[in-house]
């Protein structure tokens, strides 16, 4: 059995929702897993971690990018998984390959991979349903209901029981 720490960087709150879905079901398979923002959290004590964060224009939040650096000798010496959540509308099938800048933040897996990251893995995410500003409201009315919530929650958790096989039982 492990003690993991998800961590997780939100704005709207559907990262931190993947994070908790995550948590449970490693604590499912038998672990001990905390889903803990990542400005809040510190990866002291735990024998394993997972961070996320949501993507705003194509970079991951402050607090995600800040614990990476921050908890970079603890993260070395432990297993740790990567995951970002962002892409939102209608999927596209032949999307040119430049926009792949805004799918996954490159500077971050760069430094992840440095630290003997085991995965990173892009899931789905959820337009904000609370839009704060004009960005976020044209994003919300001009994406179709079905599109608005992209998270795949079989495809989080099949990713949470490959993470929790790789884990000591
Ligand atoms: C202003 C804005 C910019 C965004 N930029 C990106 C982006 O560059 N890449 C991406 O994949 N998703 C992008 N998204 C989609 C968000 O990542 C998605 O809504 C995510 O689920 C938000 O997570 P949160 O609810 O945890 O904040 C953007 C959303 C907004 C509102």
């Amino acid at each position: 059995m492990a003690h993991v720490l998800v961590a997780y960087a939100t704005k709207h709150h559907s990262t931190a929702e993947i994070a908790e879905a995550i948590a449970d079901e490693l604590r499912a398979r038998g672990h001990v897993a905390e889903a803990t923002e990542a400005g809040h959290a510190t990866a002291a004590g735990f024998d394993a971690v997972v961070l996320g964060s949501a993507m705003y224009l194509g970079r991951w939040r402050r607090e995600a990018r800040h614990f990476l650096s921050h908890e970079r000798a603890r993260l070395e010496a432990m297993p740790f998984w990567v995951f970002s959540s962002g892409p939102i509308g209608e999927p596209k099938a032949d999307a040119p390959p430049e926009e792949d800048k805004w799918l996954e933040p490159r500077k971050v897996i760069e430094q992840a991979e440095e630290l003997g990251v085991r995965e990173h893995v892009v899931f789905g995410g959820r337009v904000p349903e609370d839009p704060g500003n004009f960005m976020e409201r044209s994003m919300l009315e001009n994406t179709p209901e079905e599109f608005r919530d992209r998270r795949d929650w079989d495809e989080i958790r099949a990713w949470a029981d490959r993470i929790a096989d790789a884990l000591p039982a």
